[in-house]
């Protein structure tokens, strides 16, 4: 069984262990933090309009992006309540809950995204997404993703020892903090819909983050130091509340887990077909350009694997995945 008719299945047949509800028209509210113009955004918006046009306008799909309904940790306390239906997530609000979800941010645990879009729709990945009804009472319906993570700063990072005592935003959540902080920086959470002002202001010296925001929300305009390091995958889940999931019929929890997969893979399809000109975008400006790979780290990752070998021990099963998906 592939892992969406895993997840599939699973999800339908966890039904939250309660009987299915009646089919009924619904207005489904899903929310996000991502800009409207952003990958994600658009994604949830494709899905809202096949989710309309598959149930004969039976249903439809509100989206609320940039973060309108709350940053994730409180969307997915509404979600939690009912009181949110839907949300395309960042894997961290979902790991500082479940610390397994933790391992797909394991440094370098994938060489590149076409590598991280095979550890995410294998099968181990999928299984992770069955430790979320029981554990947060949320359905992970299924992956999406961002591209690698990259820094930019305002100062050149040409060694190890030039990220020493940076204040460096990072996407609020537990296993990136341990990875900046093991490589001597402070680091600083804050949500991307903050993170311009934020260098704008020089509260942050360098940043966290992935090619296309860097490009698409002009990060590069506050910072000119670009370290390519691809240190670490950044994945996206769609989720369903669990209290919601068990008002839905069967026949229309099938039919969101299948709209709603289509277009989170339409999601990592689209990062593998952008990123390489997203990367060469930024290699044309004046920007300054150094690379890195996973020695620059070495001790950074050294200390996040002492931490993170134990509380996440999904990842090892994890590595061994990525090892046999190395190469296709
Ligand atoms: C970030 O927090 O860096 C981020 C969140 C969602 C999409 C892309 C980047």
């Amino acid at each position: 069984m592939n892992n969406f008719n895993k997840i599939a299945s699973t999800a339908l047949a966890l039904g939250l262990t309660l009987a299915s509800g009646n089919a009924q028209a619904r207005d489904f509210r899903l929310g996000l933090i991502t800009p409207p113009s952003h990958l994600w955004t658009q994604a949830a918006e494709g899905f809202g309009e096949e989710l309309a046009e598959a149930s004969a306008g039976e249903h439809s799909v509100s989206v609320f992006p940039s973060q309108q309904l709350g940053n994730e940790a409180q969307m997915v306390q509404q979600l939690q309540a009912g009181s949110l239906d839907m949300a395309f997530l960042t894997i961290a609000e979902i790991s500082n809950r479940i610390p397994d979800f933790g391992a797909l941010y394991a440094p370098y645990l994938v060489n590149d995204v076409a590598h991280a879009a095979r550890l995410l729709r294998s099968d181990v990945a999928g299984e992770l997404l069955e430790l979320m009804p029981a554990q947060i009472g949320l359905v992970g319906v299924g992956y999406g993703m961002s591209g690698m993570r990259q820094i930019l700063s305002r100062d050149p990072i040409a060694s190890p020892q030039d990220l020493e005592g940076q204040r460096l935003r990072i996407t609020p959540f537990e296993p990136i903090r341990d990875f900046y902080l093991a490589a001597g920086t402070a680091p600083t959470p804050l949500p991307l819909p903050d993170v311009y002002d934020a260098l704008a202001n020089g509260q942050v010296d360098a940043i966290d983050m992935d090619f296309e925001a860097i490009e698409a929300l002009k990060f590069y305009d506050q910072a000119e130091h670009l370290l390519i390091s691809n240190h670490m995958m950044f994945p996206m889940v769609g989720v369903v509340s669990g209290r919601v999931w068990r008002e839905l019929s069967g026949e229309d929890r099938e039919l969101i887990i299948t709209t709603m997969n289509a277009h989170l893979d339409g999601v990592i399809d689209s990062v593998l077909e952008r990123e390489p000109a997203q990367e060469a975008a930024l290699r044309a400006l004046d920007l300054t350009i150094t690379e890195a790979d996973e020695a620059f780290f070495r001790e950074a990752i050294a200390q996040w694997e002492a931490t993170w070998n134990q509380r996440a021990p999904a990842l090892e099963t994890l590595r061994q995945a990525a090892a046999v998906l190395e190469v296709e």
